[in-house]
């Protein structure tokens, strides 16, 4: 009896993890930028399903003061189809709630990007229970993504690339967190940040990263094989004999 229990128990549980990852079967690419040519080239590519931006990101474009940035992203989304994260700069709840608040009324397309601090936190649940859609950033353990999840975020964001960059195993941390949210059937997305290159998206892809938010540059780099451009140099040359 015990036994026949137990089987039952962990059948369900296969299901339950089947059916979670069924559900996110579709990995969406994201552009982390808010250059808006380079928006609109991975827009007519035909495979883009949002953006990310940050402040750093803005302030690279030249973008500047209030009504500047708001009007860019506004910009941006109406290039898009998908969900485009914005992020507030007040590091405060009551700051974060008002800025996130005017963020989100600008397009239903915007994502408030929230921090991930303890102030952070408590913002990303205030807007979870008022249906505001929130990505949590600056993510670099498997607790904070768990701390994310159960304040109900849209997005969490790893930073990969910059784990990388101080000896981590930024893949690692994907594969963590894909395993505690699938656990437990959290339905916060695992937004991979901090792209570098094109095998950050293939092993992101393998370990069932929901999105993948990339320069132009990594998702383009995904076209390139050389036996594609010498296979196709041939095709060419065949076809005028
Ligand atoms: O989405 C976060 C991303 O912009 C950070 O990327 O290259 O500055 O580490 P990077």
């Amino acid at each position: 009896m015990l036994n026949k229990l137990l089987n039952f128990y962990c059948a369900a549980k296969q299901l339950k993890l089947t059916f979670t990852k069924l559900k996110f079967k579709r990995m969406k690419f994201f552009i982390d930028t808010a250059n808006l040519a380079q928006i609109k080239e991975a827009q007519d590519m035909g495979v883009l399903d949002g953006v990310t931006t940050n402040p750093s990101l803005m302030a690279k474009e030249g973008i500047k003061g209030q009504n500047n940035i708001l009007k860019h992203y506004v910009d941006i989304c109406n290039i898009v189809t998908g969900d485009v994260s914005a992020e507030v700069i007040a590091t405060d709840f009551d700051g974060m709630v008002a800025e996130g608040e005017a963020l989100a009324a600008l397009h239903e397309r915007i994502v408030v990007k929230i921090p991930m601090i303890k102030e952070g936190v408590k913002a990303i649940k205030y807007f979870t229970e008022k249906g505001i859609k929130t990505n949590c950033t600056l993510v670099f353990s498997a607790g904070q993504a768990l701390l994310a999840a159960k304040a109900g975020a849209t997005y969490v964001s790893p930073f990969i690339g910059r784990l990388d960059d101080v000896s981590t195993d930024g893949l690692a941390l994907i594969d963590d967190i894909r395993l505690i949210y699938d656990n437990y059937g959290y339905e916060t997305q695992i937004l991979a940040a901090s792209v570098r290159h094109p095998m950050h998206i293939i092993e992101c892809a393998k370990l069932g990263a929901d999105v993948a938010t990339c320069p132009l540059s990594a998702i383009t780099a995904l076209l390139n094989h050389p036996l594609t451009t010498s296979g196709l140099a041939q095709f060419l040359a065949d076809a005028k004999k």
